[in-house]
């Protein structure tokens, strides 16, 4: 039977690429160089129906949106409470590379800036996980505890795609030559004893799991895979507990969309989370997950015609939660 969704999302897409407002992320080197005009929208529901339309097969990196998948991971791996007592849960109304360290304990304020995300990524489980031997050239050698932690988080993102993804080194290795600044959050880290270890090594892993390669498609089944409280809809694994998928969707509500979250939530009214590559993935509890493409950028670091997308999806579905 012929599905009337697909011809829908075509048409959201197609008319959202009108506007041709905003920057690509330049601070990436490798980013700057995107192809600005590709773009893409998928929908993935939880029980496993998904429909797509644009350049559905493109592949970008992940980028940001790896940071909820990621935080619960590790709320699995070692319990909500031992996260929390590094990383908080409060929105920090500033850009997300911001330090946003609470008074006293250091604490990066949310997991969805780049300081939480810095330290969730150091606190995923290693015990028992090979480390990644994906074919790194020889000369992004990283230590054996770096490729122990990325390979327990590749695993995990693959889980939560249904399928195995790959890490974009030539990405990678562009951020990395250039991330003082992140490298600066993790000497602030460092010092309140949030993470523990060599601080390049933490950004070293947290900036490859930035640099994973995905495609809308994947990112929609990823957000179903939240959505149906942690479990894959197509695989059918349970990548992660239901707890841990209702918390990440928690924080994504208050934190996910940076300093534009609030305004997000009342116009959109749909946990988000979005990324410097273009993405925004958004997550309707217990039906759907949403993800959208393409590479300009506002201000704030989210996609303009991502957050447009969201609008009209919002608007003619009706899916404003509140
Ligand atoms: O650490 C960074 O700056 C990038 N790897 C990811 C930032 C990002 O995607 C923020 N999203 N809007």
């Amino acid at each position: 039977m012929h599905s009337p969704i697909p011809d829908y999302l075509l048409e959201v897409l197609e008319s959202c690429a009108q506007d041709r407002s905003g920057e690509l992320a330049d601070y990436i080197p490798e980013l700057a160089s995107a192809d600005a005009d590709r773009h893409a929208l998928a929908l993935g529901t939880t029980d496993g129906v998904s429909y797509s339309a644009g350049d559905a097969e493109a592949q970008f990196t992940i980028q940001s949106v790896s940071k909820p998948f990621v935080y619960a991971l590790a709320i699995d791996d070692i319990g909500l409470e031992a996260v929390r007592a590094r990383v908080g849960v409060e929105p920090s109304g500033e850009a997300f590379n911001e330090l946003s360290l609470e008074g006293g304990t250091g604490r990066p304020l949310n997991p969805m800036i780049n300081a939480g995300a810095i330290a969730t990524h150091q606190l995923v489980s290693t015990e028992g996980c090979e480390p990644l031997d994906d074919g790194a050239p020889e000369r992004l050698a990283r230590t054996e505890s770096v490729r122990a932690r990325t390979g327990r988080v590749l695993a995990g993102l693959s889980a939560f795609a249904g399928r195995e993804l790959h890490i974009d080194y030539s990405v990678a290795e562009s951020e990395f030559e250039e991330s003082y600044r992140n490298r600066a959050i993790a000497n602030m880290l460092r010092t309140h004893d949030i993470i523990g270890g060599e601080p390049t090594e933490a950004v070293r892993g947290y900036i490859d799991q930035c640099a994973v390669l995905v495609t809308v498609r994947d990112l929609a089944l990823m957000a179903a895979t939240l959505a149906g409280g942690g479990v894959h809809p197509v695989t059918g694994t349970q990548v992660v507990s239901a707890a841990a998928a209702r918390q990440t969707l928690s924080v994504m509500a208050t934190c996910g969309m940076y300093d534009g979250s609030g305004r997000w939530l009342a116009r959109i009214g749909i946990p988000a989370k979005s990324g410097v590559s273009g993405a925004i993935i958004g997550v309707l509890p217990g039906q759907v997950g949403i993800a959208s493409f393409a590479p300009r950028l506002d201000s704030e670091g989210n996609s303009v015609q991502g957050v447009e997308m969201f609008e009209r999806l919002s608007q003619d579905m009706g899916l404003h939660l509140m």
